[in-house]
């Protein structure tokens, strides 16, 4: 039998095991059989696999975290790891490779597929950040945004109560997806994310129009890579120019990656992992599979990178009106 092995790599995202379940029955369904990769590039590198067969996907699929395990493989970066895993993949007959993956992970991956073109690879874009090219939406950020959203409305319950300010962390390394859809969904009083270098003054003068004329409470939410510095430092800096003394500040942290995935996550995760066994199973190498308008593509792994959110004219009114 042919043989499809899958591992999934980079932070771990809710809906990777839904996406292990989809790849699994797939490849059963047209005959293959499947290997789990344990521990991300680390156990592809060390030949740590496992069998997967149905039995070990059922009830899977509502389960956060990977049953597979994950990790950032400093090893693979390198191109002595790359030929160990490469070793590795020929001792055990396997030709076929679905790696799930965030950027960093997806950009080894193609390296991989340049340096052993033999061996047939397809990626499938997870990261809570949503900052992979090539797809609308990444597995696992639906779910954070969602953690995210119900952890600030209950921020906002008792900001209002004790008419506090409340500065909000969210993560998002480089990237403002997750802060941006939190601060929409929660009708927050200020967003600030990388994406827009948000001037300093407007915003305070901002909150300060809300916290005298309109507001009991004010949430402002922060990427955690934006350039301000995180959360303390906008603090301060509120502190300073508005004189209150009642701010608190709050750093979601890893919450926002664990816990069962959303709806729209399982069937995402399904979906790519279905197409990205059916491509393999048509001869598809070297690509990743995405979510574009509605449809799953393939777009060439060469060209998958790191995105940032372009925030048109729109959308930058539509934050300014939702946040003055
Ligand atoms: O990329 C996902 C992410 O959760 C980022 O939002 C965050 O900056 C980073 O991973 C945290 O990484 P780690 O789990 O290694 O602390």
């Amino acid at each position: 039998k042919r043989k499809i092995a899958v591992l999934t790599s980079g932070g771990d995202a809710p809906g990777l095991n839904a996406c292990i379940n989809a790849v699994v029955r797939t490849a059963i369904y047209y005959n293959y059989s499947v290997l789990g990769v344990r521990d991300g590039y680390e156990g592809l590198i060390t030949g740590r696999v496992m069998k997967l067969d149905l039995t070990d996907v059922n009830d899977i699929i509502h389960l956060g975290g990977t049953i597979l395990k994950t990790s950032r493989s400093e090893q693979f970066k390198i191109k002595e790891g790359r030929f160990l895993a490469y070793e590795q993949l020929k001792q055990k007959d396997i030709d076929h490779l679905i790696v799930i993956g965030g950027d960093g992970s997806l950009k080894g991956t193609s390296i991989f597929s340049k340096e052993y073109n033999d061996i047939s690879i397809i990626g499938i874009p997870k990261t809570i950040d949503n900052d992979i090219s090539g797809t609308d939406y990444s597995i696992g950020y639906d779910t954070a945004l969602n953690t995210a959203v119900s952890a600030v409305d209950k921020l906002r319950d008792t900001a209002e109560s004790h008419n506090r300010i409340f500065i909000v962390e969210v993560m998002g390394r480089d990237a403002g997806y997750i802060a941006y859809g939190t601060g929409l969904a929660t009708g927050a009083e200020g967003i600030l994310i990388p994406e827009t270098h948000m001037d300093h003054v407007y915003l305070l003068d901002n909150l300060r129009r809300n916290w005298h004329e309109k507001r009991s409470s004010l949430i402002l939410i922060v990427a955690e890579g934006d350039e301000t510095g995180g959360a303390r430092r906008v603090a301060e800096e509120i502190t300073n120019y508005l004189g209150n003394k009642e701010i608190r500040i709050s750093i979601l942290g890893h919450i926002q990656r664990g816990g069962s995935p959303t709806a729209f996550d399982r069937i995402l995760a399904t979906q790519l992992g279905n197409m990205a066994v059916t491509f393999l199973n048509k001869g598809a190498k070297n690509v990743m599979v995405g979510f574009q308008r509605q449809e799953i593509i393939t777009i060439p792994l060469k060209d998958v990178g790191r995105r940032s959110m372009s925030l048109n004219e729109k959308a930058l009114k539509l934050l300014e009106i939702m946040t003055s």
